[in-house]
């Protein structure tokens, strides 16, 4: 019932050369929009080339964005940026942005009702540190997180919303959670947002896990019933793994 969603998350990574030779390799060879959201998320710099050459299957996001539609906010851009060259997708309040560019629970909220303002598709991320988890707040924290990231979105808004459940021990180190473990907290982050707005919205709404997703885990980790897609780093950098990601999906 909920169509999956594979997302790569470029991070800082390609040049110009890099990205465009990407998007060919992968512009006709990904599954039929109708059955799997094939986005890739890429550097500022390059959205608009991306756009511009994006086939019919495939969606261009960035990685994060500013709150306002303009202003005295050197260095950043804004939702209306965005839109204005064709970016349907938004990375919002990724573990890397908020621990070194200081995004609060706050800022995440409002960029994330600015994004449903200006039509983006917004992928929220949350997740828990590794303390955290050994301490067995990994609930508490996510909750948290969701009360305040949530707050004040509509109704129509989660049932469009993208979550991605992101452990930050499991980012970039190869430590995947395993899926029982991600499917436990996906399920809790489902049940969360059933109670804060409403069963119905809250089965409509996707939720992605991510933190070293590959090609020979991505299986077992779709194959759980609240997991409905991935959220790549590293692994989706290469084309050919890429299109292999979102036929993985198509399984599902
Ligand atoms: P890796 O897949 O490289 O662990 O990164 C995950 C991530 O942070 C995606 O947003």
């Amino acid at each position: 019932m909920r169509k999956p969603i594979i997302a790569g998350n470029w991070k800082m990574h390609k040049t110009r050369d890099e990205s465009l030779q990407f998007i060919y390799s992968v512009n006709e060879q990904v599954p039929s929009i109708d059955e799997v959201d094939s986005v890739i998320c890429a550097p500022f710099v390059f959205l608009r080339s991306l756009v511009k050459r994006q086939g019919e299957n495939l969606r261009i996001g960035a990685q994060n964005m500013h709150f306002s539609e303009n202003g005295a906010f050197t260095g950043e851009v804004s939702p209306t940026m965005l839109k204005s060259i064709g970016v349907t997708y938004v990375i919002i309040g990724h573990s890397e942005r908020r621990a070194m560019y200081n995004e609060t629970d706050e800022t995440v909220n409002k960029k994330l009702i600015s994004a449903f303002n200006h039509g983006l598709n917004p992928i929220l991320c949350v997740g828990e540190n590794l303390e955290q988890r050994e301490q067995g707040l990994t609930e508490e924290v996510i909750g948290n997180q969701l009360r305040i990231n949530l707050h004040g979105l509509t109704f129509n808004n989660i049932e469009n919303l993208v979550i991605a459940y992101e452990p930050i021990w499991a980012i970039g180190t190869g430590k995947t959670a395993t899926s029982d473990v991600a499917e436990e907290t996906c399920k809790f982050i489902r049940n969360t947002v059933a109670e804060l707005f409403n069963e119905e919205v809250a089965q409509k709404m996707r939720i992605q896990y991510g933190g070293s997703v590959k090609l020979n885990n991505i299986d077992e980790l779709l194959a759980q019933p609240n997991i409905d897609g991935a959220l790549i780093g590293g692994a989706s950098l290469d084309p050919h793994d890429f299109i292999k990601f979102t036929y993985a999906a198509l399984k599902k």
